[in-house]
């Protein structure tokens, strides 16, 4: 039923040594042009203006993950005995196409658009026919099975512990992946340690105790790329004036003002949900030369907010403490800027591990050596101390350089 591709394919990646492809299933999604679209959206939206060898793409990221789940359903024992060729064909692809709706410029794009990505990733699974068509054709109702495993529905919990829980295909690939794009050592951790002590008990995939290190790591890895990477302030300030960017667009948009862009940009405007066919040009690309045309715009807060985008002529940035806020809405005005434009807020907190009571299925297990499962906060130390320490956030305001 799954046919294999004559001979397998392989794809050289940094990361991984190869990304190996046996399906022709597999192999027809990524040639499909929602997938080869992801080849122009970056995987980490404004940290490259930080890190300035991270232009990665999502392009990069997608097939990462899908190796490290084939991996898992061929190399873990357990999972090979556990799940039959259908679901392990149907994980595969599900965390192929798990990112297949992000916009551009990563969640900056969200809250322009306000849907999340995974809204639109499951209606281009289901609804693009292209393709809908290359997994419905290779089995009845595939498109639907791969869209439950994304949706966590699917009939076997497993798939999607595989690719969405606390210590999942997608979290170890884009640490790695980003770790390395970046130059920074915090990401890395020990993926072959993870690979090889992974089993399946009572329902759920654990990692055996002697694996409990390389778990520890990897934590201290997703903790540490947070701080330093994702949330950089400098990641923050790019993503925020591209939000202003679009703000002020939109309230021209509905002043009913002519805007001088690129024509794949003008349906985010309206506020409405955008169609397929109005999502899938909004890539990067056009998104850079829309900029380009907007710094000739005749506003001169759009023209200002695309050339500081190009330019990278960013917001400073300060604690968010009403006395900050204060003294920078006067400074503002007295420099002849518009607070609603030029005044960003915004804040960022995360914990490196939850132990998601209720939500088992995307806790971390362990297998202790007696055979009983712990969760792992109770397993590891270092974990607990995490778990009871404070909720780390960072609350900012940021605003430009003052006209003198
Ligand atoms: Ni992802």
């Amino acid at each position: 039923m799954f046919r294999k591709t004559s001979e397998q394919k392989v794809l050289r990646d940094p990361v991984h040594g190869y990304i190996h492809v046996d399906y022709e299933v597999v192999w027809d999604c990524i040639n499909s042009r929602w997938f080869q679209r992801l080849r122009r959206i970056r995987q980490l939206g404004g940290a490259y203006t930080v890190y300035h060898t991270a232009d990665h793409t999502r392009f990069a990221h997608s097939l990462g993950v899908y190796e490290i789940v084939r991996r898992m359903v061929t190399e873990v024992p357990d999972l090979c005995v556990a799940l039959d060729e259908k679901e392990k064909v149907t994980v595969m692809l599900a965390t192929l196409l798990h990112d297949i709706g992000h916009g551009p410029y990563s969640h900056a794009f969200e809250a322009i658009s306000r849907i999340s990505h995974e809204v639109y990733t499951v209606k281009i699974i289901e609804e693009d026919p292209e393709i809908s068509g290359i997994l419905n054709r290779c089995a009845e109702g595939l498109a639907k099975d791969v869209a439950d495993v994304l949706r966590n529905q699917y009939k076997n919990p497993l798939l999607s512990q595989l690719i969405s829980a606390q210590l999942d295909a997608d979290r170890m690939d884009y640490l790695l992946r980003d770790a390395y794009f970046t130059g920074t050592a915090y990401g890395e951790f020990d993926l072959e340690r993870i690979l090889r002590t992974m089993r399946v008990s009572q329902g759920y995939i654990v990692v055996k105790e002697s694996g409990v290190y390389a778990v520890e790591n990897y934590i201290m890895a997703r903790y540490h790329m947070y701080w330093q990477v994702y949330y950089h302030p400098v990641a923050r300030s790019y993503e925020n004036v591209i939000r202003m960017l679009f703000t002020r667009l939109r309230d021209l948009s509905a002043q009913g003002k002519e805007i001088q862009t690129v024509p794949t940009l003008l349906p985010l405007l309206s506020g409405e949900e955008l169609t397929l066919d109005e999502f899938f040009p909004l890539d990067e690309y056009t998104c850079s030369y829309g900029f380009q045309l907007l710094t000739q715009d005749k506003d001169p807060i759009a023209a200002d907010l695309a050339e500081r985008i190009l330019n990278r002529n960013l917001f400073k940035y300060e604690e968010n403490t009403p006395e900050n806020v204060e003294q920078i809405r006067q400074e503002l005005k007295n420099s002849g800027y518009d607070e609603r434009y030029y005044l960003a807020y915004d804040e960022v907190g995360q914990r490196p591990y939850v132990p998601y009571q209720g939500e088992d299925n995307k806790a971390i297990w362990i297998l202790m050596r007696t055979g009983k499962i712990e969760e792992l906060s109770k397993a590891s130390a270092i974990v607990t101390g995490l778990v009871r320490g404070p909720v780390l956030s960072d609350d900012r305001i940021f605003y430009p350089l003052m006209r003198k």
